[in-house]
């Protein structure tokens, strides 16, 4: 027999026996689930890769079918069910992150991709007073510059008659009011014509390339660039002013004398930015985008807000803070809505059980399973939120609203939940007055169907937000 023919006869048998295994000998051949998924990961690469990001739509269909729990890889569980959400997503959690799925080779060296709590929460120390609530509030008027020339854009852009690619304007708005937030050094991606900042214009290859190959778009080598250079000039002159990461490198640079924690070098440094300007552009930029289409798209629900803000703010000239807006219940509850729409990562989030196993839904996991949530399935529960598909705010104006907003998992939960949170609310609640009060906006040429997205880690549109602009005259 010669070579080829042993390893034609050894690979099929090879695979036959592992199949085998994976459906009546795996630790986790007793839990349900479509047998071909249980088989091969090949299963879901058909939805993901071949139909383009789609397993996530189906997993509520596997659960209605299946159960709160459904084996939906080889060595996967994927749990619909809120106790074991709040099990796993907890403060202090065992439960790691799964290395694989966040080992992104931009955020190497990042926090982000740091599987453990102990080592997570180290950095994630480091990087908390700088994004506290008490922090964001005393740098409001850094996001809010950037807003107003933002909306200075859109006017001037309405003067000319021109279509405006919303989406791309609240992407280069989200980037560069973190920018400017965090180091006073935004990249001027507002000011480029129609928003074609080449970070932005290509994010989208970036995203489905760090998923699916691991690997960078060539034109995406910009971002790393652009971020690295962001911290050479921060280490090279950091200002005195009170910015994240020049107060950073002056409390963990090597001559600190700081004894509690290890200098970090440029690499990891330019690892966190990278992170922090993706986590902090792309979903706070996404729910900006949902929401106002959803807003123009109902003459209802855009009424009843702008009737909400012109009571409130009488005059542009005087546009209120975000503590103020924070009180206003239907701006409230259409960021939330915004939020549920959106999901933040809409896909699985997969962590692993700790050495002891773990009991969830009434049934012992064992160890080192990978255990899976997915926001899409959750805030598409109809228990929970009853006509799910519907874009609608009155939801959470009931009585029963703080119920509801234990099921609003956009930010994610306990001690790996979203170390942004703060500066996102305040972003949302000045963008979404500021320019619903300001400026007249109207849809051009945008459906629903082009804000269908496919699961990338980030939900990824179809199509592109576009509308026309022109400034509110002071009645309404
Ligand atoms: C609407 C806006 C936002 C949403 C819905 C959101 C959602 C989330 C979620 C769900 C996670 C956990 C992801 C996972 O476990 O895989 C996360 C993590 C993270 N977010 Fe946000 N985020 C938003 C805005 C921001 C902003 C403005 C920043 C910038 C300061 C930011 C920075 C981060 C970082 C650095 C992490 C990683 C935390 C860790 O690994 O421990 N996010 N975010």
């Amino acid at each position: 027999m010669t070579l080829i023919e042993l390893f034609i006869l050894i690979v099929p048998l090879f695979l036959i026996q592992r199949v085998i295994y994976r459906l009546w000998f795996h630790p986790l051949a007793r839990f349900p689930g479509p047998k071909l998924a249980a088989s091969t990961s090949l299963y879901a690469a058909y939805f993901n890769l071949v139909r383009g990001g789609q397993y996530t739509m189906k997993l509520p269909e596997l659960h209605r079918k299946y159960g709160p729990i459904v084996r939906t890889y080889p060595n996967e569980l994927h749990i619909h069910d809120k106790e074991a959400y709040d099990q796993v997503f907890s403060i202090g959690t065992s439960f790691d992150k799964y290395r694989p799925f966040y080992d992104h080779p931009f955020g190497e060296g990042s926090h982000f991709n740091m599987p453990d709590l102990k080592t997570s929460k180290s950095r994630r120390d480091m990087f908390a007073p700088y994004l506290s609530k008490a922090t964001v509030r005393k740098m409001e008027p850094l996001i809010r510059e950037t807003l107003l020339h933002f909306i200075e854009i859109l006017l001037q852009a309405g003067k000319e008659g021109q279509v405006i690619n919303l989406t791309k304007g609240y992407h280069s708005f989200t980037t560069d009011a973190f920018l400017n937030y965090g180091w006073r050094r935004p990249f001027h991606a507002m000011e480029y014509t129609n928003f074609q900042f080449p970070s932005i214009a290509y994010m989208n290859d970036f995203l489905i390339g760090a998923v699916l190959i691991r690997t960078f778009h060539p034109l995406i080598r910009n971002i790393f660039s652009k971020c690295r250079q962001l911290v050479l000039d921060v280490m090279r002159d950091p200002d005195s002013e009170n910015t994240l990461f020049s107060n950073l490198l002056a409390r963990h640079s090597k001559d600190s004398g700081m004894t509690d924690c290890s200098p970090l070098s440029v690499n990891d440094l330019t690892a966190e930015t990278i992170v922090f300007l993706v986590g902090g552009e792309e979903s706070t930029a996404n729910t900006l985008i949902h929401g106002t289409f959803h807003i123009l798209n109902n003459d209802a629900i855009k009424s009843h807000l702008l009737q909400e803000l012109y009571e409130n703010i009488p005059d542009i000239n005087a546009l209120p803070d975000s503590l103020a807006l924070e009180k206003l219940p239907y701006l409230t509850a259409v960021i939330k809505e915004s939020l549920r729409f959106t999901h933040g990562p809409p896909g699985r989030l997969p962590r692993v059980v700790p050495a002891a196993g773990a009991r969830l839904c009434g049934r012992d996991i064992p160890p080192n399973t990978i255990v899976s949530m997915s926001h899409y399935v959750y805030h598409n529960d109809e228990k929970i939120f009853p006509n799910p598909e519907a874009f609608m705010p009155e939801r959470w104006m009931g009585d029963d609203s703080h119920y509801l907003d234990k099921h609003l998992i956009s930010f994610s939960k306990g001690s790996r939940g979203c170390i942004g949170i703060n500066l996102a609310y305040a972003e949302l609640y000045l963008a979404f007055a500021y320019i619903f009060r300001v400026l007249d906006l109207d849809l051009h040429e945008t459906q629903a169907e082009d804000l269908e997205w496919r699961d990338f880690y980030a939900p990824i549109t179809k199509g592109q937000l576009k509308v026309t602009a022109c400034g509110r005259n002071s009645v309404h």
